[in-house]
């Protein structure tokens, strides 16, 4: 992994490829690196750390070529060096690759590679895909030109085990490019007189509109005058021409100092995004475009599983506590990466939800697989039109909220909430909600863009917490029944961006185990919304200060906290249930963001995270 960026066409290649690069930042990189089809041959430039390196490691080459490829390298095999930066030559020079994903069967590959006389200048597993691609090149001399390039990608391909999102080109292949998936993203970008060929839509839109989603198994072949797309077993595909409807402004800062801020900003629209056009026209339900299964089949369910990773997998946390809340329908919740490989048995009726912002996340779609071949129906609630989740579910959820950027995610996670809590409402008006509940719910969630307005008028407080707390190296998280996923939310916004130990836990877990951590050292984030166990969060509170614990309390409007209790208090609007969640996770949104920021991090590219993870 990370990012691909390929480019065929009339113009510089190398300034395009490195302008894509720059607009895959976002997704976590460790180095980067371009290949350029020169008239004497290939020439690479790459360097660890920033694109900026990179663009200064590539001035001093000439790059005047206008067919190439580019890569930004999030290490897996390999440390982080200038040699296992992509693109990787053939040790004869020939070919170029870049490649996302692992070649799992890459050792044995270059012991059979080393006896046939070729070698190596790196500890990746991607050297030995190329030397591979090198060798059938080699063994094919009979073919003619056009398919012997394309051939040996094919053949090469064949022998490997593992994941791969790959872009080629060959010196003796001028202004062609190869290019290759499964399992991890790959787009074609069409453009006038030029195609482009990414992992993620941004690094093209300023280019083109117009893509084609590359499915697993497909090889693509380019001209700067035409593209053919293959499978692996030879058969034509017929390429489906797809417009991105986010333009280039939904992939810029704009006025913002960081991505993550303006993507906590854009949630009141992201919400009124992901909810339009999905109430009854009565105003007591939610409706779905995209479940591809009649109210009837939905009727039959008895069970729901749920699974996603990291942020996502709060979401599913949320959903199920909403839908066991309101519909009174069991839900399991798995980490897609445990569901796979821990052959959970589920009740025949279960219908399986996955939960991945990019659509592209390798354990998300893994455990995807995994419930269809056991003959489950997936659902996806995905925010990526085309991603591989969307494509391989039955049917499910978009999320309409733009691009995310940020690495940290913000508010896709919102919108999931809010899916999850149209979910439970859609159930819960099947079986037992009356309708008169149901309007009163839909209203409620109709609010949200509103109540998550004013609750973010508060930035300027939450900056004046951050700022007193942004030196603490520990920190808690603690919530109850819908507020404890929002708790482990909380805790993981603020590791990630600012590498500040955190912990989420149930609030009433804390006296089995965490109070040993608590002293004066150690601040607790409390969420004590008003309610029927109001009484027992402040007993736990109290609990904290008779530790010396420094709290930050996020309570409702109107609640009177014990003199002494809260060092610091946060309100949220009154709201109801199923909207709590969301409403809630501002605060701690804006305590993280604000904490990274006055400790000097650098927020939207948090060391060592990848904004997708495409490897296991
Ligand atoms: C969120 O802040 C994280 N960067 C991460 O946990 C993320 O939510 C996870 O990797 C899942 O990503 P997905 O939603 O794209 O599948």
């Amino acid at each position: 992994m990370c990012g691909i960026v390929g480019y065929v066409g009339k113009q510089k290649a190398s300034t395009i490829i490195i302008e894509g690069l720059k607009r895959l930042e976002y997704r976590g990189y460790d180095s980067a690196g371009v290949a350029v089809l020169e008239p004497q041959g290939i020439t690479v430039a790459k360097k660890i750390g920033r694109v900026e390196n990179l663009v200064k490691e590539a001035a001093k080459i000439k790059l005047s070529g206008t067919t190439g490829i580019g890569h930004t390298r999030w290490a897996t095999h390999g440390g982080v060096t200038d040699a296992n930066a992509h693109p990787h030559l053939s040790s004869d020079h020939k070919f170029a690759l870049i490649h996302n994903g692992v070649i799992e069967n890459y050792n044995s590959i270059k012991k059979f590679l080393l006896t046939k006389g070729y070698s190596f200048a790196s500890e990746t597993d991607t050297e030995a895909l190329v030397n591979l691609i090198a060798y059938h090149f080699e063994k094919e001399p009979a073919l003619d030109d056009k398919s012997r390039f394309l051939e040996s990608v094919r053949k090469a391909l064949m022998h490997v085990e593992g994941t791969y999102g790959i872009a080629v080109i060959c010196s003796e292949h001028p202004g062609e490019l190869v290019a290759a998936r499964k399992a991890s993203p790959l787009i074609l970008g069409v453009g006038e007189g030029e195609y482009m060929l990414a992992s993620d839509v941004s690094a093209m839109i300023s280019r083109t509109q117009n893509v084609v989603y590359l499915k697993d198994g497909e090889l693509v072949h380019i001209t700067p005058q035409a593209f053919s797309i293959i499978t692996q077993a030879e058969e034509d595909v017929s390429p489906v021409v797809n417009q991105v409807t986010w333009s280039v402004e939904d992939t810029e800062v704009g006025n913002y100092a960081h991505f993550m801020e303006k993507e906590i900003f854009e949630q009141p629209s992201a919400l009124e995004n992901t909810m339009r056009g999905r109430f009854s026209e009565d105003g007591s339900t939610a409706q779905f475009g995209g479940l591809n299964l009649s109210p009837v089949e939905f009727r039959q369910i008895d069970r729901f599983a749920f699974c996603g990773c990291g942020t996502a997998w709060h979401a599913c946390l949320v959903a199920e506590h909403l839908i066991e809340r309101f519909a009174r329908v069991p839900v399991e919740v798995d980490y897609a990466s445990e569901f796979r490989y821990r052959n959970s048995p589920l009740d025949g009726n279960t219908l399986f939800f996955v939960v991945s912002q990019s659509g592209e996340t390798i354990d998300t779609l893994g455990a995807l697989r995994e419930a269809k071949r056991k003959g489950y129906k997936v659902l996806a609630i995905n925010n990526s039109v085309g991603s591989s989740i969307a494509r391989e579910a039955d049917g499910g959820i978009y999320q309409h909220v733009g691009p995310e950027i940020g690495v940290a995610s913000t508010k896709a996670f919102t919108s999931q909430l809010l899916v999850g809590a149209m979910i439970a409402l859609y159930i819960a008006r099947m079986r037992d909600m009356s309708f008169s509940d149901g309007v009163e719910y839909v209203k409620a969630l109709k609010g949200v863009p509103d109540l998550v307005r004013k609750t973010l008028e508060q930035a300027p407080r939450l900056k004046e917490i951050a700022q007193r707390y942004a030196q603490f190296d520990d920190m808690l998280f603690l919530g109850r029944m819908s507020l404890f996923p929002i708790a482990l939310e909380g805790a993981l916004k603020l590791k990630e961006i600012s590498y500040i130990h955190a912990e989420g836990y149930p609030a009433a877990e804390m006296k089995h185990g965490p109070i040993a951590l608590i002293s004066e050292k150690c601040p607790s984030v409390f969420f004590a919304p008003k309610g029927e166990i109001f009484n027992k969060l402040v007993s736990s509170i109290q609990e904290i200060k008779a530790r010396k614990g420094p709290t930050i309390v996020i309570t409702t409007e109107g609640c009177e906290l014990p003199p002494g209790l809260a060092d610091e208090v946060v309100y949220l609007p009154e709201c109801h249930e199923a909207v709590l969640p969301i409403v809630a996770t501002i605060p701690v949104q804006l305590l993280s963001y604000y904490m990274a920021v006055a400790r000097g991090c650098d927020v939207d590219k948090p060391r060592n995270l990848a904004k997708s993870v495409t490897v296991e």
